[in-house]
Parts: C-alpha cells; sequence; structure tokens
C-alpha cells in the first residue's frame, strides 16, 4: 500500500467525513490528534494514529514523517495561522507532495479586514502559494450542520425560528459535500489552482428554511426576532469575536452567493437544505423508535 495521507482534525465534525471516506476509497490514513483514545474509539484499527498537538513541532515531523498528503484543518483560534503554517512547513519538509487546506468562507477572507478568522485563513493561504507543494484551499460557506441545527432544534421545539441574520439568504452548504470535495482534491490527479468556493445550489433566507421545517413538521413555523445579541466585538475570546464578525457579514447578504463549484468537481448538484432537514427527522425518529 502506498504511503498514508496525514488527516488533521479528524476527530472533529468534518475531519471524521474526510476519513471515512479516504478509507472508502482504500486509502491509507494517518490522523493526527491530541486523544488518541477517542480517534481509536471512531476509526478502529482501520487507521494509524500519530499522537501530537499543533503547538508541538517535533509531534508534527513525527505525523508527517513518510506521509505523501496532508489534509489541514484546525479550529478557529488566535493560534490557526500559526497552527496551520507549521504544519504545512513540516508537510514540506517530511516530502509531502500535496496539500488540502480547509479555509475559512469566502467572504470573511476577501476582502480582508473584515473577519480576524477569515485573515487567519488568508495568511495560510497566502504562505501555501509560497510554498514549493501542490495545494488547494477549500472556502466552505456556512455549514448545514453548524448554522442549521439550532434552528431546526428551535422547530422541533415548537419554538419560532430566531432570526439571527435578518432577511438575508445563504446558500448553506452541507458538510457532506465539503469532505467529498477534499477527497476529489486529494486524490484527483491535479488540485484546482485557484481557492475553491463551496456552496450550496439555493440561497435561502430564515422565512424559507422555516417553510421547509414546516413542510417536513405538518404544521407552521414561526420567525422571531433574536432574544439577545451577541456581545460587542472588542470582549470575548477570538471564536467569539470571529462568530459576532460573521453575524455582521451574513446579515449584509455576504453568504447568499451560489457558486457551480461541487456541480464542476462531484458531477452532481450540492445535497440541499430540503434534504438535509429530512434525513436529520428520519434519523430522530429512527433513534426515538
Ligand atoms: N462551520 C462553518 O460553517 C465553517 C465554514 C467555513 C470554514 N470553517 C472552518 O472549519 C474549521 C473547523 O472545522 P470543524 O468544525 O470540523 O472542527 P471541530 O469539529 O471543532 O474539530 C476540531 C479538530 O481540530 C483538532 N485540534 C484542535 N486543536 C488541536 C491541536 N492543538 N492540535 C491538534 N489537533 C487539534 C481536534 O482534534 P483533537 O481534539 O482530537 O486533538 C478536532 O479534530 C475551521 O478552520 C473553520 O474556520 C467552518
Amino acid at each position: 500500500m502506498s504511503a498514508p495521507i496525514l488527516v488533521t482534525g479528524a476527530t472533529g465534525r468534518l475531519g471524521q467525513l474526510v476519513t471515512a471516506r479516504l478509507l472508502e476509497h482504500d486509502q491509507r490514513v494517518r490522523v493526527f490528534t491530541r486523544r488518541p483514545e477517542t480517534a481509536r474509539a471512531l476509526f478502529g484499527n482501520r487507521v494509524e494514529i500519530a499522537a501530537g498537538d499543533f503547538a508541538d513541532r517535533d509531534s508534527l515531523h513525527a505525523a508527517l514523517a513518510g506521509t505523501r498528503k496532508l489534509f489541514l484543518l484546525s479550529p478557529i483560534s488566535e493560534r490557526l495561522a500559526e497552527e496551520q503554517i507549521a504544519a504545512a512547513g513540516a508537510a514540506v519538509i517530511e516530502g509531502a507532495s500535496r496539500i488540502v487546506k480547509i479555509s475559512g468562507s469566502d467572504w470573511t477572507i476577501d476582502p480582508s479586514g473584515v473577519s480576524i478568522s477569515g485573515d487567519a485563513h488568508a495568511a495560510v493561504e497566502w504562505h501555501l502559494r509560497g510554498l514549493n507543494v501542490e495545494h488547494a484551499c477549500l472556502r466552505p460557506n456556512a455549514w448545514m450542520q453548524v448554522s442549521l441545527l439550532n434552528s431546526i432544534r428551535q422547530a422541533a421545539n415548537g419554538q419560532p425560528l430566531e432570526a439571527r441574520y435578518g432577511a438575508a439568504q445563504v446558500s448553506y452548504i452541507d458538510a457532506r459535500d465539503i469532505a467529498d470535495v477534499a477527497v476529489q482534491q486529494l486524490l484527483a490527479r491535479e488540485v484546482a489552482e485557484k481557492p475553491i468556493i463551496l456552496t450550496g445550489s439555493e440561497s435561502l433566507s430564515i422565512r424559507h428554511v422555516a417553510g421547509l421545517l414546516a413542510r417536513v413538521l405538518h404544521r407552521p413555523v414561526g420567525v422571531a426576532e433574536p432574544s439577545g445579541r451577541l456581545a460587542p466585538l472588542l470582549g470575548g475570546s477570538f471564536e467569539h469575536r470571529a462568530v459576532a464578525q460573521f453575524a455582521t457579514l451574513i446579515a449584509s447578504g455576504r453568504a447568499a452567493a451560489v457558486t457551480r463549484a461541487v456541480p464542476t468537481l462531484l458531477g452532481r448538484a450540492p445535497r440541499s437544505v430540503a434534504s438535509f432537514i429530512t434525513e436529520y427527522f428520519a434519523a430522530d425518529a429512527a433513534l426515538a423508535g
């Protein structure tokens, strides 16, 4: 079997999907984690486990030794740029030939200066362009699995949906489509030359989402003004400030654009919000039954 692909963030939301897909493609996978026992519980003996921390350079080099490709993901934090640049540098030194990075949503990166998280991702993308390594940067829009769950739970509990972004539309993307594109870019003969801007196929306001939920639940689903505001930008953690900036940008309509990246790269339409909602309640019913 050929050299492994190192997956960072493999125990998290997206990395789990990427790891599972690489295994389905009979790829040799090594996962980088601070929690080896969690990775073992998730993937059993199907993966190699490299215990480590982005902050520990030696552990990065040990994890990347002998790998051929790197899937690069780390959580939003003030250390994101530093950690990802360290991982990319270690990958090049250890001889990896390709890096596929999960970046920020396009509207957090371009223009610069509107999102602390987007600026951190932009710094990594910039660094990658200066390295002598083939790479792809995926800029996914808001993920259904993160951005829609609150609304779905509110509807399930009989509450109105909070209109956090006012009437603004969002082209939500299913994280499974992001994982499919990441794997496509890891395994394809060549990677995309420019950042890949990933969205769903339609732009929906909270009223559209309420309509879809009402159809599945067979009862009206209302929409209400948000009960509280996110704290002002100067206070709170890096992640809290980043999320407050996302809300402002989304409310101004920046997350509404639709691209054709998923159909172009995967040859099929993106998964829809309607399907996501239907699957959510089907899984819920199966658990209850
Ligand atoms: N949600 C969205 O709508 C959206 C949109 C665009 C971009 N993104 C990007 O997606 C990324 C977040 O992805 P996610 O939600 O899948 O992440 P997640 O579920 O929060 O998982 C984070 C992963 O990072 C690993 N990790 C954290 N700190 C680490 C460290 N110091 N050393 C080694 N591993 C570490 C964790 O592994 P262990 O705990 O096992 O070590 C875990 O697997 C962010 O970069 C964000 O900007 C998200």
